[in-house]
């Protein structure tokens, strides 16, 4: 066994305002498994965690439902960790930002901070709203994209051309809170001075705590240059008051992280552990966190550098995925795809789940896809066909004829060896979170015990006379490497692999107890482990999901936790403003795909007397060919634009939130293209 190490790890911690749903799910079973993992490999794991309780969301989400603050997190603390204890997250701690703990930390590291100089004022200008007496986040606050034009873009950044600005900087702004049309209103605000840090983040990125994508994406910001931190926000928010800073309260992003801190100094009161063994800037001990990739920012350099700046240590690494589609899409409400944590655990096993995941993710980046047909098939034929099946074509023989003994030896040593010279593989693909790998090679071992199985085939050999000593053998080989199987599996699906402990009689959790075989010993009665994907339930669950929309939508006036589907009314027009826009009916003779643009299709329009080249953001909901002949409806007097892949010459009109939510007008059939629109 190799030393034993001290690791410490994180999920990104969920915000207090919404429920949780599979793509969180996605980055809580990847950091479950690898702590189960470490923690079967014999190392000391701590699994500290907590609710993201501060911020606007959360404010308004309480004013909306008529509760306090402080009653929303309670209830959502209390409904995640029922969600997390659904799908077996082994955390060992899970608070909230909102603790006395984070509190004290908070003030503590801000202490530090700013008694070391990194901490500066200056006033800045704002969007405010004057309706509802507040200063509007970026997420708050839409309007037209100052590079590109797209209209109803986010305060911070377009997603038709991904440029990032300030909201000041957004034509024609409304407030997505009351739909008025914000002012402009100064403030002043607390800055940590983050270009400080620069070369000391630099030499931590090149450590090895950082994926090479990752690397990349920041020597992008390296080359723009680190520019001072917001780290304030003005009342009304919920969240803590900046001390001697009356009325001004850190932003939701500076006590975040600190509730790794936080939830982790909680654990060492509880365990009688040392927090600066942990988190001291000498620290031996070894800190993860795992995160989704929109929030790499926050984690590679915000974090590291207040840690730094406070005097304590940085983390060995920062492990970012990919977002989860489902079936192809990002996930959709209307299509029932959009599938909450507990909406799956009342249709579905937990493990069904996890093991997708686990056999679908690895260390990069990529997205991934949870595709329901696929999830069903791969669930039962992996893990029911060939994992679980070793043991039910095998124990009841055990069982029955030779009361739940096993042979004294085994039949087929080398092929036992062959299970054991595998593990360590296995072992570094769990080790690095390539846990598609894993999966793959444990499978490959699974359909070697199950070939040798069919070979020796003990239903017939049990028929022969005088061999029931070899059924025994047969079957107590095929036992062997079934609990190796297992024993492998234990991380990623813990229920499943629990029964099977029960049903072998040993512990499955250990790592290394594998390399002795079992023998000579007593197995209890086998029952079904695990049974098939029913694909009704799957169907359920979708049904369900789309449920779960009609009731929000009947809840809320506002979903703070998806933001808005359904958008404030612009500004009113007037006749003749209506009237020069020239919208005519127009007919799609082409559609293809740009090189280089990930939402753009390039559409040839036909309006009668002329054509025009559009290019409209609505790749992911369109395949060029179903376009190809189809009516639509577009502005033709909108002035030509030059973009980078050639120029767009007008608009199609689409409505829906965007990407693939999104669905172009179409007249009614016969409407000839030309037509005007009036
Ligand atoms: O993006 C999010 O969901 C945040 N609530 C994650 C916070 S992670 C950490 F910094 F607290
Ligand atoms: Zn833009």
């Amino acid at each position: 066994m190799t030393k034993q190490r001290k690791i410490l790890v994180t999920s990104a911690l969920p915000y207090a305002n919404g429920s949780i749903h599979l793509g969180h799910m996605l980055e809580f079973i990847q950091t479950d498994i690898w702590a189960r993992f470490q923690r079967n490999r014999g190392h000391e794991v701590w699994f500290a965690w907590a609710d993201d309780a501060h911020g606007t969301p959360i404010m308004l989400r309480a004013q909306q439902e008529n509760i306090s603050a402080e009653e929303l997190i309670e209830k959502m603390n209390h409904e995640h960790q029922q969600d997390f204890k659904g799908f077996n997250l082994s955390y060992d701690n899970f608070s909230s930002t909102h603790s006395d703990y984070n509190r004290e930390m908070v003030a503590n590291i801000y202490g530090r901070l700013k008694d070391a100089g990194y901490i500066s004022t200056r006033t800045i200008t704002q969007l405010y709203d004057e309706e509802e007496g507040m200063f509007l986040p970026d997420r708050f606050i839409r309007g037209t994209c100052p590079k590109c034009g797209t209209e109803d873009q986010y305060g911070d950044n377009c997603e038709s051309c991904g440029s990032h600005y300030a909201p000041t900087d957004l034509i024609e702004p409304r407030s997505v809170v009351s739909g008025s049309r914000p002012v402009l209103r100064e403030s002043e605000h607390y800055f940590f001075k983050l270009a400080a840090f620069e070369d000391e983040l630099k030499e931590w990125l090149n450590s090895g705590a950082l994926q090479s994508e990752v690397v990349n994406k920041l020597a992008e910001w390296f080359e723009d240059g680190l520019r001072d931190w917001d780290i304030s926000r003005d009342a009304p928010y919920f969240g803590f008051e900046i001390p001697d800073a009356p009325g001004k309260f850190f932003y939701v992003w500076v006590d975040a992280p600190m509730g790794y801190a936080s939830s982790f100094r909680e654990l060492c009161d509880r365990e009688d552990l040392d927090f600066d063994e942990w988190w001291g800037a000498d620290s031996k001990t070894e800190l993860y966190h795992f995160i989704g990739k929109d929030i790499v920012y926050f984690h590679t350099l915000f974090w590291p550098a207040e840690l730094s700046g406070a005097g304590m240590r940085k983390p060995t690494a920062v492990y970012a995925h990919g977002f989860l589609t489902v079936d192809g899409a990002k996930m959709s409400k209307s299509r029932g795809t959009f599938i909450q944590a507990r909406t799956y655990l009342d249709h579905l096993n937990p493990d069904y789940l996890r093991y997708y995941f686990a056999a679908k993710l690895s260390n990069g980046l990529a997205d991934i896809d949870l595709n329901l047909e696929d999830f069903a098939q791969r669930v039962n034929s992996d893990l029911v066909g060939k994992v679980v099946n070793i043991a039910s074509r095998t124990a009841g023989f055990i069982n029955k004829r030779f009361d739940g003994r096993l042979t004294d030896s085994l039949p087929d040593q080398d092929l036992y060896a062959t299970f054991i010279q595998e593990s360590e593989n296995i072992a570094a693909d769990f080790e690095s979170r390539n846990f598609q790998s894993a999966v793959r090679r444990i499978m490959a071992m699974a359909d070697h015990a199950n070939r040798y199985i069919d070979e020796h085939k003990p239903w017939q050999m049990i028929k022969e006379e005088g061999r029931e000593a070899e059924v025994q053998a047969v079957c107590t080989q095929g036992l062997n490497m079934f609990r190796v199987l297992v024993t492998w599996l234990s991380p990623v699906i813990p229920a499943t692999t629990e029964l099977a402990a029960e049903f072998l009689g040993v512990s499955v959790n250990d790592w290394y107890a594998i390399e002795q075989p079992l023998l000579g010993h007593k197995i209890n009665p086998f029952k079904p482990l695990l049974t098939r994907v029913d694909p009704d339930k799957i169907a359920a669950m979708v049904e369900a999901s789309k449920e779960n929309l009609q009731v929000t939508a009947e809840t809320n006036s506002i979903d703070t936790s998806n933001m808005p589907e359904i958008e404030p009314l612009a500004d009113e027009i007037n006749i003749d403003q209506f009237m020069a826009l020239d919208l005519r009916v127009a007919k799609i003779i082409s559609a293809e795909t740009v090189e280089g643009a990930d939402k753009l299709l390039c559409l040839k329009l036909d309006i009668g007397n002329q054509q025009r080249q559009v290019f409209a953001g609505i790749k992911a909901a369109y395949k060029p060919e179903e376009l190809v002949d189809r009516l639509t409806i577009m502005v033709a007097n909108l002035k030509p634009r030059k973009m980078r892949f050639g120029l767009s010459e007008g608009m199609v009109l689409a409505a829906g939130p965007g990407g693939s939510e999104i669905y172009i007008l179409s007249p009614d059939s016969g409407a000839t293209p030309g037509q005007r629109i009036k």
